[in-house]
């Protein structure tokens, strides 16, 4: 009898990854969180899919015993920061961040010290110590809300995004003095090929993230978080958009959307730069490794815990 050595084919073994997973998700009583940016399998098995402000509600608000993370280290660590008696894991621990990279904490103190006046605002994608030198966290999604409630006559340090901080800055009128960190992800896309991808296709309305230059923001119809894009390409009338952002989003775009096309907005070279390689490091296979070993678990000193969370906890209340 022949006997063959070729591995099952694909699917029976994603049907059996995505079994296994289930059953572990039972075992453990945990729950999944991911961000738009995982690869699809991620987000279809997730419990929760979102933004870095929707997933860090979901956190805060769990009542599972573990929180999977499928998304970068910061996003995990806010997680863990909510929660300190729950086991978080992030399924590679070498899942970071360009932006949270930008900003070391020395050179933020001695920034941050120069300022002494300035109340600081700190978007969400930054670790644990700067989130500790903050007074109070913000994401894509509410940046603007809370730079409006500060009171005029009160100088901000915005840190560690100049594009989402320029873009505030614009949206408000407000100055503010900016950390210089950006996203190798968003800072890749190119104002010239956007503007050769919007001739080639008239009809098609460009949208982007705030963490994009503003030479290629200014190209974009409508500007927002992944989760406002979402929605935003469900409520427009056009059938097309060119999208500014890590493809990622895509998935979940052309679920709500079946009809309409999405064209991922083309970074500066033939690369496939514009996906996040940080993000894109999490696989199904570690997901399931992951929660199979109960690590790599995220860990933090309670000081800089304890720190951390009250600029998190003014966020949330101001989002609710
Ligand atoms: P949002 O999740 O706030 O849309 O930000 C995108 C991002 O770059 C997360 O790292
Ligand atoms: Fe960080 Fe940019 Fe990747 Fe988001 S897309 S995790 S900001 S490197």
């Amino acid at each position: 009898m022949f006997v063959s050595t070729l591995p099952a084919p694909k699917a029976d073994l994603h049907r059996d990854l995505f079994a296994a997973i289930a059953d572990l998700k039972r075992e453990l009583n945990a729950v999944i969180l991911a961000h738009y940016y995982q690869e699809p399998d991620i987000q279809d098995i997730a419990d929760y899919i979102g933004d870095s402000l929707g997933l860090s509600q979901q956190a805060a608000k769990t009542n599972a015993d573990v929180i999977v993370f499928a998304g970068v280290h910061f996003m995990a660590e806010t997680a863990k920061i909510l929660n300190p008696d729950k086991l978080v894991l992030l399924p590679d621990l070498a899942a970071g961040c360009s932006l949270a990279d930008s900003c070391p904490p020395d050179k933020f103190a001695q920034f941050k010290a120069e300022h002494p006046e300035h109340l600081v605002i700190s978007y969400i994608n930054c670790t644990a110590e700067i989130k500790a030198m903050s007074d109070i966290i913000c994401t894509s999604a509410n940046a603007v809300k809370i730079v409006q409630q500060v009171p005029e006559s009160q100088p901000i340090i915005f840190a560690p995004d100049r594009n989402l901080g320029r873009y505030v800055m614009q949206q408000t009128g407000r100055e503010m003095v900016l950390w210089q960190g950006s996203c190798i992800v968003h800072e890749t896309f190119s104002e010239k090929k956007m503007v050769q991808l919007k001739i080639q296709h008239p009809e098609a309305e460009a949208i982007a993230h705030p963490e994009c230059e503003p030479a290629v923001l200014r190209h974009a119809s409508y500007v927002g978080s992944t989760t406002a894009l979402l929605k935003y390409i469900q409520q427009s009338p056009s059938q097309s958009f060119i999208v500014a952002t890590e493809p990622g989003i895509i998935h979940q775009m052309q679920k709500a959307a079946p009809h309409k096309q999405f064209i991922p907005a083309p970074p500066m070279n033939s690369c496939a730069c514009n996906e996040c390689p940080h993000m894109r490091l999490n696989t199904l296979e570690k997901l399931y490794w992951c929660m199979e070993n109960r690590e790599p678990e995220i860990t933090l000193p309670e000081t800089t815990r304890v720190a951390a969370l009250k600029p998190i906890q003014r966020m949330l209340e101001i989002s609710v």
